[in-house]
């Protein structure tokens, strides 16, 4: 089964560097026509320049496929509109989209303002609202869409220093549960990808040579790209998957939840009762991953396998 989008258009938000260049460039590659976003600032979100989006469209046009540059603010509930109309204006379609544009305001909680706080969750997590829903209309109407969302493990597992990016990263987990259910009937797909790669925003993190040049090879953001194209492609027929993704390992982060220990509701028990069965409560050992409030995610699979014939 080879994966293959040609003919169809994807958005990439934050393409005009690192992660979202490689995105966008492995996407061509697979045939897809591109639009590549970057509104072009620095790490923590201040100034705007067109550049970097341009001379990804200029990379991808030298090789042979076909992209268009946007600078709008992924925080913009309007400019999100605009990049999506965009795709629609200049290839009549939208398959498929990554959220992937992002900032960092790093610092411990006692210390973080309120607008390091709300700059962060609004590039990340509302971007992906915005995304969402400007996309759905398209994806509904066509019955067919896929939605990648670019997650971290600073919020899946924790980072010391990143409530605000945690919090919005662990968000877009929150918000691929619900839309993997809103968007199923209409073929819609929404994953995430949880990528660890060399780029500015890692470079000088916990004291590393930004120019070591091995990490560049190891940790290189194609590394993750293979990952991000099959997720976006008509292959991908799952949906509500976290894929982690870094040079040397491709490998799933989940919810899980466990069967838990059952009691009568006609009793009340106590806090004594509670903490004496604490160890059974949150021992994990028959942990299955849900897919609703109803099924496992394997049953969920399982029956529609079936229903499929
Ligand atoms: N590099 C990693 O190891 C790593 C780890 C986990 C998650 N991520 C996530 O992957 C994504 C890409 O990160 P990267 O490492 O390539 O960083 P990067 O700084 O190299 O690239 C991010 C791009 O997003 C753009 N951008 C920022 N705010 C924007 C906005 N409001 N509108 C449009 N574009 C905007 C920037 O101009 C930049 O080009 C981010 O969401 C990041 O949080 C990265």
């Amino acid at each position: 089964m080879a994966v293959r989008l040609d003919g169809q258009v994807v958005l990439v938000t934050g393409a005009g560097r690192g992660l979202g260049r490689a995105y966008a460039l492995d996407l061509a590659k697979h045939g897809a026509k591109v639009v590549v976003n970057d509104f072009g600032g620095s790490v923590s979100g201040e100034g705007h320049d067109d550049t970097p989006a341009q001379q990804v469209v200029n990379e991808i046009k030298a090789a042979g496929g076909e992209a268009i540059a946007d600078g709008g603010d992924v925080g913009s509930y309007e400019d999100c509109y605009k990049m999506i109309k965009l795709a629609v204006d200049t290839w009549g379609r939208l398959d498929a989209v990554v959220a992937n544009a992002g900032i960092l305001r790093d610092v411990t909680i006692h210390n973080m303002s309120e607008q390091d706080w709300d700059a962060v969750i609004r590039v990340h997590l509302k971007q992906c609202y915005n995304l969402a829903h400007h996309a759905w209309p398209i994806f509904r109407q066509q019955s067919y869409g896929r939605f990648v969302m670019a997650t971290s493990t600073s919020g899946l597992i924790g980072n010391f220093g990143q409530a605000n990016y945690g919090a919005a990263k662990a968000g877009m987990y929150g918000l691929m549960n619900v839309l993997k259910l809103e968007g199923e009937k209409y073929n819609i797909n929404v994953n995430l990808i949880a990528p660890a790669a060399q780029t500015r925003m890692t470079a000088n993190l916990m004291g590393r040579d930004p120019n070591d040049p091995e990490r560049a090879v190891v940790m290189a953001p194609e590394h993750v790209a293979p990952a991000v194209t099959y997720l976006c492609s008509p292959q991908c027929e799952e949906s509500g998957i976290c894929i982690a993704a870094s040079g040397g390992r491709y490998s799933r982060i989940a919810i899980v939840a466990n069967k838990g220990v059952t009691y009568d509701p006609h009793e009340f028990k106590d806090a004594d009762w509670f903490a004496a069965n604490w160890s059974k409560i949150t021992d994990l050992s028959d942990a299955y991953v849900p897919w609703s409030f109803r099924e496992t995610r394997e049953e969920h699979y399982a029956a529609k396998k079936a229903a499929q014939g």
